[in-house]
């Protein structure tokens, strides 16, 4: 049977912090960079499980507002891993229906990485299969930020009243809002490398979100372990406040 014919429990939208590729690369003897060239390996297979699963949105935490904080070097082969990344992967992508998204600020990136990020949202703007979203130059607090200005010059400019403000209108202004066609906040956030927190990602859209925390480091992480966790998700009962 077709796996996507499961789809009655699967979540709708599949967060994942990948976080310990420095750590990985340590265990393993090789560059920082290696690490992060392994986790992009291992991305493109959870990509490719999450399709293959009847998810409709997966969306990975590549590059925080605060990853500017790291070496020159490593900061530079991150986003040449980008570029890396769409050259040899968006043919792929598109064939298999895959649509690209891009959460954050990423116009602010190095100007090769904006032209393949162009690239790959250009090619895959018609697609409706599997929506990827790739949080690049992502934070949780600036995009309340951003949102919560747009709505004030609104209202400064008498367009709607303070008490017009809704909650739905700041969802609408956030980067998973209507700007990207209006991303449903996840279901399940899947953090790897032991680590138990959020830092900084979908601070807003996290509201009702189930959190899932794992000790593999993210490249050790495996499509297998991607879908034990999305099952064990799919067991437990949300309740949203309710009873
Ligand atoms: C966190 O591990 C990972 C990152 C900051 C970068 C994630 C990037 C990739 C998986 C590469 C490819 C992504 C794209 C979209 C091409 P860490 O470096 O913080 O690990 P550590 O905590 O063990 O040092």
């Amino acid at each position: 049977m077709d796996r996507k014919e499961l789809t009655e429990k699967i979540p709708v939208h599949v967060a994942v912090i990948m976080d310990g590729n420095g750590r990985w690369a340590e265990k393993n003897g090789v560059s920082r960079l290696s690490g992060h060239n392994a986790g992009m390996l291992a991305m493109k297979e959870i990509i490719k499980r999450a399709d293959i699963m009847g998810i409709r949105y997966l969306t990975v935490y590549a590059f925080s507002t605060e990853n500017w904080k790291r070496s020159q070097e490593e900061v530079g082969g991150i986003f040449n891993l980008l570029v890396k990344y769409v050259g040899s992967e968006l043919a792929e992508l598109d064939e298999n229906n895959v649509r690209v998204r891009i959460l954050g600020d990423w116009r602010q990136v190095p100007k090769a990485a904006v032209a393949s990020i162009e690239k790959a949202l250009d090619t895959t703007k018609n697609n409706d299969g599997l929506q990827f979203n790739i949080a690049l130059n992502y934070g949780g607090r600036q995009e309340i930020l951003h949102a919560v200005r747009s709505i004030c010059e609104r209202v400064s400019s008498g367009e709607i009243g303070v008490s017009d403000v809704t909650g739905a209108m700041i969802s609408d202004a956030l980067y998973t809002g209507e700007e990207n066609g209006n991303i449903p906040d996840p279901d399940l956030i899947i953090r790897t490398s032991g680590e138990e927190r959020l830092s900084n990602f979908l601070l807003w859209q996290c509201a009702y979100s189930e959190l899932a925390f794992t000790d593999s480091l993210w490249p050790d992480f495996t499509p297998d372990e991607f879908e034990a966790i999305v099952h064990a998700f799919a067991g437990r009962k949300r309740r949203f406040g309710g009873r």
